[in-house]
């Protein structure tokens, strides 16, 4: 069993530590959080220790696995710092706020012992893995020529004021583009491979004195094999809805949206091909990918099989991300990635 340490028990540290628990191969160690009373009631939830210090967590040598579930400033030092003390790491996303960061963070990894798995659990929605083995299997589909992805969700005052490292440049890096809608951008990356340019525009709209970051966005993307991307979100919605993914094949266009796959051709009615699991942790919207994403890299550790999402494989994404943010704070200029 490899013993693991929650690295910031808020929000998402708790869905993690259900995802190790319940996990084949591992176990919670420790519960860490600078929050000494948020560290205290995960320690006796899960009668671990509780550590308050993330210097101790490096030092600790009974700790194999740290899962990085702080606020986005802290990402990239925590994770090189972990990975150069011969840590596994689990790092939320987004993996990196700037290019100097992303390269510090690749170079870290290149030099590890342990393995750096990047948390973009989505991708282990169900219906995200049927739309990938039917794009693998059915010839017929033609080439993919677009990828659309919308997201209205709610982030209100209320949830700004819970946690000021939200909403803040220096702190969250952005807010609808790098922490909501990142999976969503990143799904439109793993069908469509590596954008090369993109031209994004952002607002804040709902949330003027309370947040500097944007809350709506709209971007075009370009993608290295043709393929032309739209985006489109905002968190100034009265409800966090389920994200949609549109994919247009030549011959076939996918709806992934109400967490439910549908295959829709020229005259026939759409079909349904599969819905996503229920999410037995955290939020309807945090998806049920968590455990799955944990176990598989658990195993993975193991020697058991399994995998896990590298960084290589985040870089896509994350790339684009970055040139987002450029493009959006120079006007929607075009930025070549
Ligand atoms: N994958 C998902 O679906 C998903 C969902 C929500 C959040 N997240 C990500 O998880 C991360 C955390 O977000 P959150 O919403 O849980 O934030 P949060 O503010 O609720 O929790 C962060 C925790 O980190 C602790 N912390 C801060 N500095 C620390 C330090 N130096 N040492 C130890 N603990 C420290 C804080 O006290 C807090 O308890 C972010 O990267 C966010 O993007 C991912």
């Amino acid at each position: 069993m490899l013993n693991a340490c929650i690295v910031g028990f808020g929000a998402i540290g708790p869905t993690h530590a259900q995802a190790v628990a319940a996990a084949e191969h591992g176990q919670i160690y420790a519960i860490c959080d600078c929050n000494k009373e948020r560290a205290d009631k995960g320690a006796e939830q899960y009668n671990c220790r509780a550590l308050y210090d993330f210097d101790e967590v490096l030092t600790e040598d009974t700790i194999q696995v740290v899962h990085i579930c702080t606020p986005h400033y802290l990402h990239v030092d925590m994770a090189c710092r972990a990975l150069s003390a011969g840590k596994h790491v689990v790092l939320e996303k987004p993996a990196a706020l700037n290019q100097a960061d992303l390269n510090r963070l690749m170079e870290a990894e290149k030099t590890a012992n342990g393995t750096l798995c990047i948390n973009l659990q989505n991708r282990f929605n169900n219906c995200i893995q049927t739309l990938l083995n039917t794009i693998k299997t059915d010839d017929s589909l033609g080439a993919l020529v677009g990828v659309t992805g919308t997201q209205f969700w709610q982030r209100d005052e209320h949830y700004y004021g819970k946690s000021p490292w939200h909403g803040r440049w220096d702190t969250e890096g952005g807010s609808l583009l790098c922490n909501q809608a990142l999976h969503l951008i990143d799904l439109m990356h793993v069908f469509a491979g590596k954008a090369n340019a993109v031209r994004t525009s952002f607002s804040n709209k709902a949330l003027e004195g309370v947040i500097e970051t944007e809350d709506t966005s709209d971007s075009l993307l370009f993608f290295e094999n043709g393929v032309r991307g739209v985006f489109f979100g905002s968190n100034a919605y009265t409800t966090s809805n389920s994200v949609t993914l549109e994919l247009n094949f030549e011959n076939v266009q996918f709806r992934y949206a109400d967490r439910t796959l549908y295959k829709i051709s020229s005259n026939a009615p759409a079909e349904i091909i599969c819905t996503d699991q229920h999410p037995v942790d955290g939020k309807l919207v945090w998806g049920s990918g968590h455990r799955l994403l944990i176990d598989d890299f658990y195993r993975y550790l193991s020697g058991k099989g399994g995998s896990y999402i590298s960084l290589e494989s985040a870089l896509p994404s994350a790339k684009t991300l970055l040139a987002m943010y450029e493009s959006g704070k120079n006007g929607g200029k075009l930025v070549h990635i």
